[in-house]
């Protein structure tokens, strides 16, 4: 959580060019339509809120986050968004209060993914469906992979993004069946990214965002040069595209 305590811009730069794409697909997958109420559950900066303001209208829309500066972002970028401070686990929510509940890329950074997945389905209204996504860093088809194949070359013992819940195939579903949500569906989404120069690729690493940003934010300088090197060599040249996949589940409350 602490290496989301960063600049809304930051994020943008890093993640967000893939978050950004993702939304688009994954408001699609969660049906969303005109005439319902959603949460977008760590809505960071905004990426998917803003897809379902464009639906929904903003009073429609409610967003929750625990990081300050993505809490702020969301509601300065959208005014009539009830956007608050709060993490999954803990929704400060009616029962029954919306028809979608959606979690983009959030799942693998809750303390209790289970918790978090029933209050998304205790805030949600009978016949609502609750809608998960997380990047597939346990099958190295996330956006990651290049980096954190990189950082394994240098150093094997390092801990990536492999572990964290929802990353492997079919682990959301069954986290949701955990949480008590019985009808699941699940599917694998994926978007590309162009980037112009390999530097545009790098840079964004160095923001210390996520825990990709917190490995190179720890590393001395040869370190970095080392993974930075090892990255270069593993991309083909640019320009050059980065396809990333997300394992995604809905589930009918
Ligand atoms: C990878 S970002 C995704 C942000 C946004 N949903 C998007 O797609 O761009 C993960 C977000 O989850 C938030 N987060 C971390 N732990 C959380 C929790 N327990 N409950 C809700 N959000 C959490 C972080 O603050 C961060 O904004």
């Amino acid at each position: 959580m602490v290496s989301f305590n960063v600049p809304a811009d930051a994020y943008a730069r890093f993640m967000g060019q893939y978050a950004e794409p993702l939304a688009g697909l994954f408001v699609e997958l969660a049906d969303v339509r005109p005439g319902q109420h959603a949460l977008d559950v760590g809505c960071g900066p905004g990426a998917l809120t803003g897809l379902l303001v464009d639906r929904l209208s903003g009073p429609a829309v409610a967003a929750i986050d625990p990081s300050a500066p993505f809490v702020a972002a969301t509601a300065a970028r959208f005014p009539d968004v009830d956007v608050r401070s709060g993490v999954a686990e803990h929704l400060p929510f009616q029962d029954d209060s919306f028809d979608r509940t959606l979690a983009q890329l959030v799942v693998h950074f809750m303390s209790d993914p289970v918790a978090g997945l029933r209050e998304m389905a205790r805030v949600t209204s009978p016949g609502g469906l609750v809608a998960a996504c997380v990047w597939d860093h346990a099958g190295d088809t996330g956006p990651l992979a290049t980096f954190w194949q990189a950082v394994r070359d240098i150093d094997p013992g390092a801990s990536d993004e492999s572990d964290l819940a929802g990353t492997r195939e079919g682990h959301l579903a069954e986290l949701c069946e955990a949480a008590g949500l019985a009808s699941t569906e699940s599917s694998k989404l994926t978007v590309r990214v162009r980037f112009a120069t390999f530097a545009d690729w790098w840079e964004p690493y160095t923001m210390g965002v996520g825990p990709a940003g917190a490995y190179v934010a720890q590393l001395d300088e040869p370190g970095r040069d080392a993974v930075r090197s090892r990255c270069a060599q593993r991309l083909p040249a640019a320009p050059f595209e980065v396809s990333a996949s997300a394992w995604c589940v809905r589930a009918r409350v």
